[in-house]
């Protein structure tokens, strides 16, 4: 099978005595899944020596692009080979096709938090305010909350919990914030789940009657799936917000 000879490659440059033992080499295999039944798939292949990226194989774009001289003169070689491109097409099928259903169960299975921004302690004075940013029945675990004040990240005050299982599948997280208010500021807490293709912003609105305060909701976005599975177990990234089929070699 292709996948496993691709592997073996990769064994046999380890081995070779033109490299320390501290230098690697790294595949990884990405299948991004997009369209509401996955419809469109891109399988994209990065070759790293020593963490350094190297080349870079886009199946949309139909080629392999290099990152330095050698990795150029590479890609171009390899361009050029009608077999190379066979065996992508091979790879892309068994890596990205072949287990479609598995991470189409995942993604159904994914659930966008449910959010609330709240405060659990009003300024007295002296003492600063409390506000608590929740998400609740997510699915999966990995989530980021991150407080901005007039767009800026805020660090300082800021404390999280644990993602705590709330039945069999879901999650739910708290973070808060202490601060001390000041007029004409904008306070809001920004989630980011592999379920939203953008972070989602909540502003928090002092001016409200309470119990209308978590409702204003800004940047609300559809459905995108980004779960990474790697072949020794299921990890998800945050980041590109497409489901992720990778083979690690470390
Ligand atoms: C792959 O190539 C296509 C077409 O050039 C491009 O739209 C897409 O963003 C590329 N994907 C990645 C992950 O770079
Ligand atoms: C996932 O959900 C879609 C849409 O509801 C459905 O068509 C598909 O069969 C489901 N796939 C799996 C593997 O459960
Ligand atoms: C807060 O709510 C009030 C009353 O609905 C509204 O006038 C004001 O624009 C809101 N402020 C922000 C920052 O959204």
């Amino acid at each position: 099978m292709n996948t496993y000879s691709f592997l073996f490659t990769l064994f046999l440059s380890l081995q070779s005595q033109v490299f320390s033992e501290d230098d690697f080499y790294q595949v990884k295999a990405c299948c991004s899944f997009n369209g509401p039944n996955f419809d469109k798939v891109e399988y994209i292949l990065t070759t790293s020596f020593n963490k350094q990226k190297m080349m870079e194989y886009n199946s949309t774009r139909g080629n392999w692009i290099g990152f330095t001289d050698f990795s150029i003169a590479i890609s171009n070689y390899w361009n050029k080979v009608p077999y190379h491109k066979i065996q992508r097409l091979v790879e892309m099928k068994l890596i990205c096709y072949e287990n479609i259903n598995t991470i189409q169960t995942i993604g159904n299975l994914s659930t966008t938090p449910s959010m609330r921004l709240k405060s659990v302690k009003q300024p007295d004075g002296r003492h600063p305010a409390m506000l608590v940013c929740s998400a609740y029945n997510f699915y999966p675990k990995l989530i980021k909350i991150t407080w901005l004040r007039n767009d800026q990240e805020v660090t300082e005050g800021v404390s999280n919990t644990d993602a705590i299982p709330v039945g069999e599948l879901y999650y739910q997280f708290h973070s808060y914030l202490e601060y001390t208010p000041t007029s004409g500021e904008k306070i809001s807490c920004m989630v980011e789940h592999v379920t939203l293709s953008e972070p989602r912003i909540i502003v928090w609105n002092d001016s409200l009657p309470e119990g209308e305060k978590n409702k204003i909701v800004v940047g609300l976005s559809g459905l995108i799936l980004g779960l990474v599975i790697f072949i020794s177990g299921f990890i998800y990234h945050r980041k590109k917000s497409a489901v992720y089929n990778a083979i690690r070699q470390e």
